[in-house]
């Protein structure tokens, strides 16, 4: 029975650290989250193997045999030796175990030191069924639907929902949590790897829960500067002169989306003929604003649940437009579609 044990406790904890089970390890929080992760696993497989092996072999050894039907097992009155050994072996892992758990908890709650300078703070704002990041520069407040984090700086993400409880998470941070309508719950992640990651909604919170993600970028500082002033300057570009060309491009904004606040494409949605695009989630556009005028196409944009097109629900289009694209280009789509849709 040792021997077993001894050899199903070694295989167990070698497939539970050999295989690489999660994702990309991205933030200093994943790094201790991990080995904690490696700490249980090395503590708890020994036991489930040997009360398993008890068990197998018990029931071998020990069976009822034909014939023995009425037999009565030994009477047993119990051994305080051994029943001391097992309450206090595991109430001795269990508290020690519990004190690991809190201090790592401790550690990836803890603030950064004062004197690396103010913490950057993030509002991720759920909603059904997206995300959007508000952000404040230096004093210019802007939003995105994609998230952008310099790397190696610790950032705070302070989490808020419009409407359901929803779950921020980023597997490759490995924190995660909860929004709860009218409270603001946070976490804080210092990313220590470049790259895109995806986020997550971990709360089941309506029919489009699977499709509430988004990207997070881990950039250098130089490029998330660059960023940052790509976003600011957005929305503060001056309108075109009338009669001039036009400076957004609104068809292909349509089509691909506005790439530097991520915001997904109306085609991604939408059926459109004159942008090629045959989305069916939303209404047909070329139905649905045939010969409406362009207060309603707008309002249709920025507060997409004042009016319900037939056949679809309240909800599904996100109203974070109007905070996602700047005033140009939301007219330069209002004009866009007044003239194309539905002819
Ligand atoms: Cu939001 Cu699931």
């Amino acid at each position: 029975m040792v021997v077993v044990g001894l050899i199903a406790s070694v295989l167990g904890i070698a497939l539970g650290l050999i295989i690489d089970w999660f994702p990309t390890q991205g933030s200093k929080q994943a790094e201790k989250i991990d080995t904690f992760w490696d700490v249980l696993i090395i503590c708890s497989v020994p036991f489930f193997v040997l009360v398993t092996t008890v068990v197998l072999f018990s029931v071998k050894t020990f069976r009822m045999r034909p014939g023995e039907e009425h037999l009565d097992g030994p009477p047993i009155h119990g051994n305080t030796r051994l029943e001391v050994v097992w309450t206090a072996v595991p109430a001795i892992m269990l508290v020690a175990l519990c004190s690991y758990a809190y201090i790592t908890l401790h550690d990836i709650e803890k603030a950064p030191a004062a004197s690396l300078g103010p913490e950057r703070q993030i509002t991720v704002n759920g909603q059904q069924f997206t995300w959007t990041f508000d952000y404040d520069e230096g004093g210019k407040k802007f939003s995105s639907a994609q998230l952008y984090v310099p790397i190696g700086r610790s950032v705070k993400f302070n989490v808020k929902t419009k409407d359901v409880l929803h779950d921020f998470w980023v597997p490759a941070w490995r924190m995660k949590i909860d929004a709860v309508p009218g409270i603001t719950t946070d976490y804080r992640i210092t990313p220590t790897r470049a790259g895109t990651w995806p986020v997550v909604c971990a709360e089941l919170c309506g029919l489009g829960h699977a499709f509430m993600r988004q990207t997070a970028h881990v950039v250098p500082q130089a490029d998330f500067d660059k960023w940052v002033t790509k976003m600011t300057t957005r929305t503060a570009a001056p309108a075109p002169a009338a009669g001039g060309g036009a400076a957004v491009d609104a068809k292909a904004l349509f089509t691909q989306g506005e790439t530097t606040s991520g915001a997904t494409a109306c085609g991604a949605c939408h059926k459109l003929a004159d942008a090629g695009t045959a989305g069916g989630v939303g209404p047909d556009l070329d139905q649905a604003l045939k010969g409406k005028d362009a207060a309603f196409i707008k309002q249709s944009i920025v507060d997409p649940n004042a009016v319900i097109a037939k056949g679809f629900n309240a909800n599904i289009m996100p109203d974070n437009y109007a905070k996602l694209l700047s005033a140009d280009e939301i007219d330069a789509l209002v004009k866009y579609l007044g003239e194309v849709a539905g002819k």
